[in-house]
């Protein structure tokens, strides 16, 4: 029996060790962890139960037959955040640069199939150079059966991908499939394609860090949520952000206690709003002001800055937050803000997680580039996703709400349930002068005339007493009242019951 014990502990030794002193002193040497090491910053402490340590590829070409390491380059299992389930995989690097093998594949597929079963998030440390090369179309086949699972589980179990080093080719896919991806600064790129294929057909010269980089991701192209400066920092990130998460798409995201009083009144939002209407204002701070403690978790803060996306808590719930930020292009919605908007209600809706909407949004961004690159589209998708959600949702008109983008934010038009405006609010087909300029246009050289129209206009329309008038409003609240009013719907709300008739999936402006 000790023999057997000793023998066990050899071979666990020999996965523990993974490719071995030297090629874990290089990832060291690169600013990264270990994946083990990693498991157990993300993990409670002692919580992580480790399966599959003892597989190995099958591979018997180039060699390979002669070169196993027991873990195959991935390390699986479950452990908890906060003394809550999750599936971890996290890509070792260190064998065989992390190279996805069928052997590998079905261990990820494994923990996937299991957390499913238990209605369990999974989070996976990426660390990769892709399909294992020496398997072909087997390493392929591998990624499939992962792809695959990552569309079963979307919108039935949060999905978190966290790429800390190279993620190429197939690496992407199922990254790209999962709700969340986070970057590593510095130490981890994502592209379909490397810098030699791209010189080779494109003639262009790149760096692997300008081609997909964590700047990259989360500024130009918006594939990445958040990156963060290393792997230590990206890991206590990630246990907050879990926090805000509900297991699975039948609960509810976990409640959190705060002092923050539901009731507290916020006097400094009376003059957030500034006297000129075309002077901007950060909408992060009224943010900031109504939520709990001020604690405000912000997704894609760097890409699209013209929405505010993030998550939050009022009376200790998880709230999902989609706000206008009239300090980038005067809040219009543009492309790449619509998808940005439209992924996140969708993830909230999938999820039980409530939206609070700020609107303050001129309308569409005009022009020849956003029109050939299909604004009409994409725009669309910000207007399914708000129509389709079925989560409550409560919305506060504070300054502009003009033309169609009135209706895509969350509008009562849209099963908007609680739907305020602040007294400033103008809700109007558009501004006053554009407004005039048209409708008034054969006065348009006379400058007294068109100012007399204006002003006309902005009495009659530049408020939000007309739509209060219809019911499109629910009231007309004070600023300083907003967290008052709003945790008092969502309190309301909580346990709204709507259903979207039976099919089999609707057809989104993809
Ligand atoms: C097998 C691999 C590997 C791979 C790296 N290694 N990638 N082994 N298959 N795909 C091994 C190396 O041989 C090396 O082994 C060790 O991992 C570390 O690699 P290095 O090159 O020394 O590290 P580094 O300089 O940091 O470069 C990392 C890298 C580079 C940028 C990822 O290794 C690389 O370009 N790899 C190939 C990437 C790729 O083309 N993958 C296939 C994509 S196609 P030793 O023994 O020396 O330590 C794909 C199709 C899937 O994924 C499509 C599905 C839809």
């Amino acid at each position: 029996m000790q023999d057997i014990i000793r023998q066990l502990e050899e071979m666990r030794g020999a996965a523990r060790a993974g490719g071995g002193a030297q090629r874990i002193e290089t990832q060291h040497g690169k600013g990264k962890l270990t994946a083990r090491e990693r498991i157990e910053l993300l993990l409670d402490p002692d919580s992580f139960e480790e399966w599959d340590m003892f597989v190995e590829h099958r591979c018997v070409d180039f060699g390979m037959d002669e070169n196993k390491i027991p873990g195959d380059g991935v390390v699986t299992g479950y452990g908890t955040i906060n003394g809550r389930v999750v599936f971890v995989f996290s890509q070792d690097f260190t064998v065989f640069g992390g190279a996805l093998s069928a052997a590998h594949a079905e261990k990820i597929c494994k923990i996937m199939d299991n957390a499913m079963k238990v209605g369990a998030p999974v989070i996976g440390l990426n660390d990769s150079g892709g399909a294992r090369i020496q398997e072909g179309v087997d390493s392929l086949a591998g990624y499939a059966d992962v792809f695959q699972r990552n569309v079963m589980a979307s919108g039935v179990i949060p999905q978190i991908s966290m790429i800390m080093g190279p993620c190429a080719g197939g690496a992407v896919y199922s990254p790209a499939m999962t709700d969340f991806i986070f970057m590593v600064k510095d130490s981890s790129y994502m592209f379909v394609t490397g810098p030699e294929v791209v010189k080779t057909v494109t003639h262009e010269e790149v760096t692997a860090e300008e081609l997909g980089g964590a700047l990259t991701h989360t500024t130009r192209s918006g594939v990445a949520d958040l990156a963060f400066e290393n792997d230590v920092e990206a890991l206590m990130m990630l246990r907050r952000f879990f926090n805000y998460l509900p297991l699975n798409n039948r609960e509810r995201a976990p409640t959190r206690q705060t002092t923050d009083t539901p009731d507290r009144i916020e006097l400094s939002l009376d003059t957030l709003i500034p006297d000129n209407a075309n002077q901007p204002y950060d909408m992060k701070e009224l943010i900031i002001k109504v939520v709990d403690d001020a604690d405000f978790f912000e997704i894609q803060p760097d890409h699209a800055k013209n929405i505010v996306i993030g998550f939050a808590r009022m009376e200790g719930a998880t709230v999902g937050i989609v706000a206008n930020q009239p300090m980038v292009l005067a809040g219009c919605l543009d492309i790449k803000s619509a998808i940005k908007g439209a992924r996140f209600v969708r993830f909230c809706d999938a999820f039980n997680i409530p939206i609070l909407t700020f609107v303050d949004v001129p309308g569409f961004l005009p022009g020849t580039s956003q029109e050939y690159g299909g604004i009409i589209k994409h725009g669309a998708k910000l207007l399914y996703a708000y129509a389709e959600c079925t989560v409550p949702k409560v919305t506060v008109i504070t300054r502009k709400a003009y033309g169609g983008a009135y209706d895509v934010m969350s509008s009562k038009h849209l099963r908007g349930d609680v739907n305020f405006a602040w007294p400033t609010a103008e809700i109007a087909v558009m501004g006053p002068k554009g407004a005039v300029e048209i409708i008034f246009r054969k006065d348009i050289g006379d400058a007294k005339k068109i100012a007399e129209r204006t002003e006309e206009y902005r009495q009659k329309f530049a408020n939000p007493f007309i739509a209060g008038q219809r019911g499109f409003i629910d009231d007309v609240i004070s600023p300083r009242e907003t967290r008052k009013r709003v945790c008092r719907s969502l309190t309301m709300l909580r346990n709204k019951k709507l259903d979207n008739p039976w099919r089999k999936h609707g057809n989104i402006p993809l």
